[in-house]
């Protein structure tokens, strides 16, 4: 496996996979991989003739009072992990590297960012879809493989990559969880022994919200005070959000029909927790 460092390594590796005509495969990630992110690469794999990912934590999508400084950090391991399910090459370039000093062009997808995380993450989003349109621009995939587990992201990357004609695919995985419903998350490392425990109200809320809805319950707010009421009997947990939109197009609904998207942002202790559920009434 080739571990590319600089932005002008990554190009000369894709120009030679690109000369040789295989498929580029591409996963992003933050690092510090855990079995959601290999499932990703597992998929691209299958799929396509080179699979490269990258490790970058992306300074412009955290805010100021955010974890960017204690994000956590293992790029030895993550080449370890990486390797053994078979990635051809690794893109993990520092900072300074994607953003010299002087650096000035941001995307900004409007509508689909102005709910859920983006409420309150003011300014993630255009981290990511800027972060994520130089990794396109460096890797030049056929695929991009993303993950059901941050659903509003690949909502809004799906709808960039539509808006500005970018020539890939992007592919949606299925969200990868702990045996006992927790959704794998890096964060997860942030929970100690009560909290992991207290974390699994996100996973108990979705599943309550489909029982409800599965029972014929068709209004948006009694979902929703049902959940609300399940996250406030955990004394470990405190609410950022709860809601749910259609799909694909996040609008606010009432009354619960056709594809929607349940979903949810809680602190458990002082580690901001995400998860949904998408479902077809
Ligand atoms: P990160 O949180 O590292 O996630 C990288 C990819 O793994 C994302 O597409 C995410 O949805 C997916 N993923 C994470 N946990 C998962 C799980 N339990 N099951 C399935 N997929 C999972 O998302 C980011 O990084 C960044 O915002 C990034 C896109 C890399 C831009 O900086």
């Amino acid at each position: 496996m080739r571990l590319l460092k600089t932005i002008e390594e990554a190009k000369a590796y894709i120009k030679e996979v690109k000369t040789a005509g295989r498929s580029v495969g591409f996963v992003p990630t933050m690092g510090y991989l855990h079995e959601g992110h290999l499932q990703l690469m597992k998929v691209a794999r299958r799929e396509c003739d080179t699979v490269i990912i990258s490790i970058f934590v992306n300074p412009i999508q955290f805010g100021v009072h955010e974890d960017y400084d204690k994000y956590p950090r293992d790029l030895t391991r993550d080449c370890e992990l990486a390797a053994s399910v078979g990635v051809d090459a690794v893109f993990a370039p520092t900072a300074a590297e994607m953003y010299p000093s002087g650096y000035a062009t941001f995307l900004e997808v409007e509508g689909l960012t102005e709910k859920l995380c983006g409420l309150s993450r003011p300014g993630h989003f255009r981290g990511v879809t800027t972060v994520v349109t130089k990794l396109f621009n460096i890797i030049q995939p056929d695929i991009a493989y993303f993950g059901q587990k941050d659903a509003q992201q690949v909502l809004v990357i799906k709808k960039m990559v539509a808006d500005l004609n970018m020539n890939l695919t992007v592919k949606t995985v299925e969200t990868v969880r702990e045996a006992d419903g927790l959704a794998m998350s890096s964060r997860n490392t942030y929970l100690n022994k009560e909290e992991r425990q207290a974390a699994l109200v996100l996973y108990k809320s979705l599943q309550k919200a489909r029982d409800m809805i599965q029972a014929g319950e068709r209004q948006k707010s009694r979902v929703i005070a049902a959940m609300e009421a399940l996250i406030k009997a955990e004394p470990l947990a405190r609410i950022d959000y709860v809601d749910i939109l259609s799909i694909p197009d996040l609008r606010d609904i009432e009354e619960l029909k056709g594809e929607i998207l349940i979903a949810l942002a809680v602190y458990i202790g002082n580690t901001r927790l995400i998860d949904n559920f998408m479902l077809e009434v």
